[in-house]
């Protein structure tokens, strides 16, 4: 017997009921971002692997160990292959279509949302795959459209903390933190180098590169050995510039006049090279071990650093895989979770009523109606026991009711079996099944 084939590692099927609860997700975050004035962006799924060395960062875990990444073949037997790969995130996208589309030459902010997938080649378990589901959002534009402006951070944190409570999700945390501006940052950078000389040699292989090529990434080791080390390691907030100092105050401010809670976290520097300034993860108590809901942060140097002109940015990203998640463990979802039931089975009677079944079935579906037809090859019975499932009500099309114009319909909450004209038939319906008898 051949092997039956499965979904790849770390890749999953979404069905049905669960598919609408993802819908109910993405429907709110279109209508929140909305009235934000974010419009929609969509990129492609792969990109020049390059694009990603230079932002996300070589010595980044993402892009030195978990990318998907190949050699396209070229077209021309003069062309080089091209190396590409399946996005890990979509900021470098984003910021590669501003670029690309002189975007920036508006003079305006530029505020784009996406929802996506991402490829990792993580190590699966739960909240973490390897396709998973990002929705996002960037504010990015010339310095003169206030793109730098510690408002906007607030702005966006403000958007999230919204998202989050109208969708139902309880228990949030954000986590807020400072890494400075790209100054600060180098500054820091060497202060970690020079703390890492001893200390290196007792951590583990990836920490010894790093202490040399990208010290900061030290930071990221998930090494349960070399956290004690790395708990004694200095803290970014003490390398921070006055400039960074006062932004960063600003927008603490905002975030208290506004009501929205945070909490301050030294620790946290993300693991993509391109942030500076405010960074931040919002996290949630029922997730487990990947308890990161949604993370992200300013990236005031990347345009520059993919070749585009100044344009600073701050962004977010939130793992629709964990929203989902999130609200399965709230409970806050049972509705959701019931199968969809259709207002009516149309029962055909016999094969030679299919095309009428067909017929009524066009006509209720263009009423707005929800509509299961069945098949005259069925017995009565089995429709009836396949529609008490699927449907609120039977609607049977016979012979006679197709002669009389009048059609049988049974409600299967009351038990009531009328006549039902045609005429009439999109206005019964359409009423619940609960507080009429048929
Ligand atoms: P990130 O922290 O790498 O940031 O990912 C953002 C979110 O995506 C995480 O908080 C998590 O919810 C979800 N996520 C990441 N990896 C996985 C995975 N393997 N399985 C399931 N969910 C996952 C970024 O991607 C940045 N581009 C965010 C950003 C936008 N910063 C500025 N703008």
């Amino acid at each position: 017997m051949s092997q039956t084939l499965k979904a790849v590692r770390g890749t999953r099927d979404l069905l049905p009921p669960e598919t609408a609860l993802w819908n109910r997700i993405e429907t709110t975050a279109r209508q929140v971002f909305a009235r934000y004035n974010f419009g929609e962006i969509r990129t492609p799924i792969f990109e020049d692997t390059s694009l990603f060395a230079r932002s996300v960062g070589e010595e980044t875990d993402i892009v030195s160990k978990e990318m998907y990444t190949w050699e396209d073949r070229a077209r021309a037997q003069s062309e080089k292959p091209q190396s590409l790969t399946l996005r890990p995130e979509n900021t470098a996208g984003v910021v590669r279509a501003y670029i690309e589309h002189k975007l920036g030459e508006t003079g305006q902010l530029q505020k784009l949302f996406y929802i996506g997938p991402q490829f990792r080649r993580e190590r699966p378990q739960k909240g973490r795959y390897r396709q998973f589901w990002q929705i996002g959002a960037e504010a990015i534009g010339p310095p003169s459209a206030g793109s730098e402006s510690p408002l906007r951070d607030a702005e966006i944190l403000e958007m999230l903390a919204t998202f989050l409570d109208e969708l139902g999700i309880a228990g949030w945390t954000l986590e807020l933190n400072s890494v400075g501006s790209a100054a600060d940052r180098a500054r820091y950078n060497e202060i970690l180098r020079a703390a890492l000389v001893p200390l290196a040699p007792q951590m583990c292989v990836d920490c010894q590169r790093r202490a040399v090529t990208n010290p900061l990434r030290v930071l990221d080791c998930k090494v349960p050995e070399d956290q004690p080390i790395i708990e004694t390691l200095p803290k970014i907030g003490d390398s921070l510039g006055q400039e960074s100092i006062d932004h960063f105050a600003a927008v603490t401010a905002a975030l208290e006049a506004a009501g929205v809670p945070y909490h301050l976290n030294p620790r946290l520097v993300r693991g993509l090279d391109y942030y500076t300034r405010t960074t931040f993860e919002f996290t949630h108590g029922g997730l487990g071990a990947q308890n990161a809901l949604l993370g992200g942060g300013r990236y005031d140097g990347l345009s520059e650093a993919i070749g585009g002109p100044k344009a600073p940015g701050i962004g977010f990203a939130m793992g629709l895989d964990r929203l989902v998640l999130a609200l399965q463990a709230a409970e806050a979802v049972r509705k959701d979770a019931a199968p969809q039931i259709a207002d009516a089975y149309i029962a055909p009677l016999g094969e030679a009523l299919n095309a009428a079944a067909l017929t009524l079935a066009r006509e209720l579906r263009r009423a707005d109606l929800h509509i299961e037809l069945g098949d005259g090859a069925f017995r009565l019975k089995k429709s009836l026991e396949i529609a008490n499932k699927l449907a609120r009500r039977i609607v049977i099309v016979g012979e006679d009711e197709v002669q009389s114009g009048n059609l049988t319909v049974k409600n299967f909450l009351t038990g009531v079996q009328t006549k039902v004209s045609r005429a009439e038939l999109t206005a019964c319906l359409k009423k619940p099944a609960r507080e009429v008898p048929a």
